[in-house]
């Protein structure tokens, strides 16, 4: 199984959004990184279909995704980072609804929806209107939403953006298991959402790709140019912070800051505040 992206452009008026990306994907999980406005929705979107790109073409499993629509749709799972929903269906009736468009057969969805709202945590909320619901009980019904057909190629838009600790180790365990027979692609700010869940991670910057990498990889190259040193003023202004912990400073730089700074193991965080911060 596979996700090939090749060439995928969008430009709105003049601004490129997502600049000649290519890439593939193999089952596992991706996470997909950068900055605001960096392209990650429009990518993701135009993966999933919704978005017309202006050139390039998405492959799944050797098809053109365009080509043969109807098929894709049915091995696709998709959260959009502002799903729409309506307020004044219970969260049962509105995966109902869903799983009609999705054309899934009435037995089998109703024994997914019974799974999903065990799974997510959901059982209580059943019959509770959408509007009632919280920010990340109402975000666990998006994700339940991309998961009701079982896909094989899940995109997931900022899927953590409100979870409460608990529902984020939740659903890292629902994604660890779903891995091995499915594409996981997924974009997010968060730092430990890439720790504790993407194989490889795809860094965005200014609609390109900059890097597709190990976690590991990504960390190891800015080995060297992460710093401790005891905090000083005109420090703070100068260079991007990753940490203040007390007197000491934690900061990325090419070059040592200050005399007495010591070198120190650098994490994700370090890594994105060497790539985006330090021209800022
Ligand atoms: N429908 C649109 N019309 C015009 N410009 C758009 C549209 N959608 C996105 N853009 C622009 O394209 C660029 C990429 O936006 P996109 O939403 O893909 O970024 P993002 O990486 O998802 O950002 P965020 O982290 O804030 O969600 C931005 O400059 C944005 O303003
Ligand atoms: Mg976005």
């Amino acid at each position: 199984m596979e996700l090939r992206v090749e060439n995928l452009t969008k430009t709105f008026k003049k601004k490129k959004a997502v600049a000649d990306m290519n890439f593939v994907l193999h089952p596992g999980i991706y996470g997909l990184l950068g900055p605001n406005g960096s392209g990650k929705t429009t990518l993701l979107r135009m993966i999933a279909g919704v978005e017309k790109p202006d050139r390039g073409t998405v492959w799944f499993d050797g098809f053109k995704t365009g080509d043969y629509y109807d098929t894709f749709t049915s091995q696709l799972g998709y959260l959009p980072q502002h799903f729409g929903y309506y307020p004044t269906y219970t969260v049962e009736q509105f995966w109902q609804y869903l799983a009609l468009l999705k054309n899934l057969s009435k037995p089998y969805a109703t024994s997914r929806i019974n799974t999903l709202l065990k799974q997510l945590h959901l059982e209580e909320q059943r019959h509770v209107k959408l509007k009632k619901l919280s920010g990340g009980m109402r975000q666990r019904v998006g994700i339940g939403q991309a998961l009701l057909n079982e896909p094989k190629l899940l995109l997931l838009d900022e899927p953590t953006v409100g979870l409460d600790p608990q529902e984020r180790l939740t659903f890292y365990q629902i994604l660890h298991e779903l891995a091995d027979d499915c594409i996981i692609f997924l974009s997010t700010h968060i730092v430990s959402d890439l720790d504790m869940l993407a194989d490889e991670i795809l860094v965005m910057k200014a609609g390109r790709l900059m890097f597709q990498d190990t976690k590991e990889a990504l960390i190891a190259s800015v080995q060297g140019h992460v710093w401790e040193v005891e905090a000083m003023p005109e420090l703070q202004s100068q260079y991007a912070l990753s940490r203040v912990q007390g007197q000491t400073l934690r900061l990325v730089s090419s070059q040592c800051p200050a005399p007495g700074a010591r070198l120190v193991t650098p994490d994700l965080n370090d890594f994105y505040l060497y790539y985006f911060q330090k021209e800022a």
